[in-house]
């Protein structure tokens, strides 16, 4: 039996970095006929149950992506039961997660970015405090690493 795989998108507040790779690869996986699960959620709690940050959600939705109707939860240890796949957004996310993970977790947990050949070990930086255009270059990097993913998976 093939396993249906499922991913999950790992940032600190799960309301810029992480939503923007869930609705990145929700359109990726849309435009190839993929069906898989997507979610994301952050290693924090401050925001749980908010939406995104509305930078994110404007800067999706230029690229013709709804975020807005997505809500910040806190990654949970049950996570790596529930996902094949669960993709850190930096690496103190990914310090974060191996921290949570259950011992003998069967997910395969790696930083988003090492998908991208050439970007291996790198950040998808925190737009958080920065100016807007730090949006810019964030739906660049999850878009990049969700066509990867997409050639990945698709088999
Ligand atoms: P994210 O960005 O991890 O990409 O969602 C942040 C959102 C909120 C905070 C930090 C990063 N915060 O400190 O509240």
């Amino acid at each position: 039996m093939t396993v249906q795989p499922s991913v999950l998108f790992v940032c600190l507040g799960n309301i810029c970095r992480s939503p923007m790779a869930e609705g990145a690869m929700r359109v990726a996986a849309r435009e190839v006929g993929l069906e898989i699960h997507i979610d994301s959620a952050g290693t924090g709690a401050w925001h749980v149950g908010n939406p995104p940050d509305s930078r994110a959600i404007a800067t999706a939705r230029a690229k013709g992506v709804d975020i807005s109707g997505l809500r910040a939860r806190q990654a949970d240890p049950d996570d790596f039961a529930r996902f094949t796949h669960i993709f850190a957004l930096d690496s103190q996310n990914l310090a974060d997660l191996r921290r949570l993970a259950p011992g003998g977790a069967a997910a395969e947990l790696a930083l988003l970015l090492d998908m991208v050949p050439g970007r291996e070990g790198q950040a998808v930086a925190d737009p958080y405090y920065g100016a807007d255009d730090g949006f810019e270059e964030t739906w660049r990097d999850v878009s990049s690493a969700a066509q990867a993913l997409i050639a990945r998976l698709k088999v």
